[in-house]
């Protein structure tokens, strides 16, 4: 057993309130923006994460200076479009699936030869969902059978496409876009269903011009970015362990402040509240053009539901802990028309199916989803397969299984959530590091 293996055990009820790190999705973002600006780019509520570090230090190989004045915040030293300098060194994305097709885009269209890596589990994600329309804006990537390492030539000449991704991805979007700040002409995406907006709010915000509206957006070639500090909100996704821990723990009443509320994000308080729950936004605001609020979790019953198939993209990353809602939820809850969770840091359909069933849950795995019937959970020395949200959704399972949850291999909570233990802790979990049995 490896010192990074966890033991959730019934705590008690959840009391407190909270605020989680800083969003994933933005703090990349505004790491690559504010490196591409002219002058300088305050980033404030930086997730100081392994999967956001990770793009920094890329980005600094590539000639970008950093100052962290504090932890939580970057002062990026912009380089212009045109500044970054190349590097023979490998670039490691480590875990980051965002890191990399992001990164890819914004090389393509650089004078110089980049090579992107991965860890184990990034190094066999699929990378042609970025690559394909990337070769069609004339971009030269090489890859290992469509998995990473990505080899971009330098020195292509983009030009602007009109792209219909396959699948709804805010990566392949983003990828795209950012090889449009390079492109001759036009680059517009048209997705499948809206996916979260963070790379145009922020590259308009940095005086792109861009059109956009859910589900489109459309940008030139040949302008310039202009440096803005940006304030990151506080990661829904990273609060979604939380807000289902209060919805499951009886008798628990917990507030989590200044979080992210982009609509493209929200879609598990659409589906806990369809299973009963006692959710209230509290304190609404705007935050750098983002809505942000305080979210008040009361325990309530839950009750299965067929999870409508338009709130899938908006709760992606949100099913492993959905998962478990569903597990304590009286009846049964069916989810379909989310075969992205396959692809994800780990297979989290099998993940999850595989662990809840050692828990002694009642749950049938679909190519797409799965049916979970609700009622009790077990104890069981459960597998997170290196994958951040498995090991933390489990860690809320533990909280009303009946006996202790082990969960192996959860180092890479540190990839989007450092400190998950001593927040969890603080607000009524019993998470410790497993003992080893003897
Ligand atoms: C992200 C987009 C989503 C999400 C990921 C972050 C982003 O991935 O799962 O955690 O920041 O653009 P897909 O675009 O693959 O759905």
């Amino acid at each position: 057993m490896s010192r990074m293996d966890w033991q959730s055990r019934t705590g008690r009820p959840l009391h407190g309130e909270i605020v989680v790190p800083g969003d994933k999705s933005v703090s990349h973002r505004a790491l690559m923006f504010g490196a591409l600006a002219e002058g300088v780019t305050h980033i404030r509520g930086f997730l100081e994460g392994e999967d956001t570090r990770a793009t920094a230090a890329i980005l600094g190989t590539l000639g970008v200076r950093f100052d962290t004045p504090a932890p939580g915040e970057r002062v990026v030293h912009g380089v212009g479009l045109h500044g970054l300098r190349g590097s023979t060194d490998n670039l490691d994305c480590g875990n980051a699936g965002t890191g990399m097709r992001l990164l890819a885009g914004l090389l393509a269209g650089q004078a110089f030869d980049s090579t992107l890596v991965g860890d184990a589990s990034l190094s066999q994600r699929p990378m042609r969902r970025v690559t394909d329309p990337l070769a069609l804006m004339g971009a030269s990537i090489d890859s290992a059978d469509g998995k990473p390492p990505l080899r971009i030539h330098g020195g292509a000449r983009l030009k602007g496409i009109s792209y219909q991704p396959p699948v709804a991805s805010a990566q392949i979007k983003s990828a795209l876009l950012l090889a449009g700040l390079y492109a001759e002409g036009s680059t517009e995406v048209i997705e499948p269903h809206p996916t979260r907006d963070y790379t145009e709010s922020m590259l308009k915000a940095f005086g792109w011009p861009i059109e956009y509206s859910p589900g489109k957006a459309k940008l030139e070639g040949g302008h310039r970015l202009t440096a803005v500090d940006v304030d990151v909100p506080a990661d829904f996704s990273s609060a979604a362990f939380f807000i289902v821990a209060a919805c499951v723990v009886p008798g628990s009443n917990v507030r989590i402040k200044g979080v992210g509320l982009n609509p493209r994000r929200t879609g598990l308080l659409a589906a806990l509240e369809l299973m009963g729950a006692d959710i209230a936004v509290e304190n609404e605001r705007s935050s750098g053009g983002e809505d942000i609020g305080d979210l008040v979790i009361k325990y309530a019953p839950l009750h299965g539901v067929a999870l409508p198939l338009d709130i899938v993209p908006d709760m992606i990353d949100e099913f492993p802990a959905l998962f478990v809602a569903a597990a304590v939820a009286e009846g049964m809850t069916t989810i379909r028309g989310a075969a992205e969770l396959r692809v994800k840091e780990s297979d989290r359909i099998a993940s999850m199916a595989n662990g809840l069933k050692a828990c002694g849950v009642l749950i049938d795995e679909l190519p797409d989803g799965a049916m979970i019937r609700g009622g009790s959970i077990g104890g069981a020395h459960i597998d997170s397969h290196g994958d951040h949200r498995i090991a933390m959704s489990f860690a809320v399972a533990g909280l009303v299984a009946s006996a202790p949850i082990v969960i192996a291999d959860c180092a890479n909570v540190a990839t989007s959530f450092p400190g998950f233990v001593a927040l969890a802790n603080g607000l009524g979990f019993d998470l410790s590091d497993s003992v080893p049995s003897a």
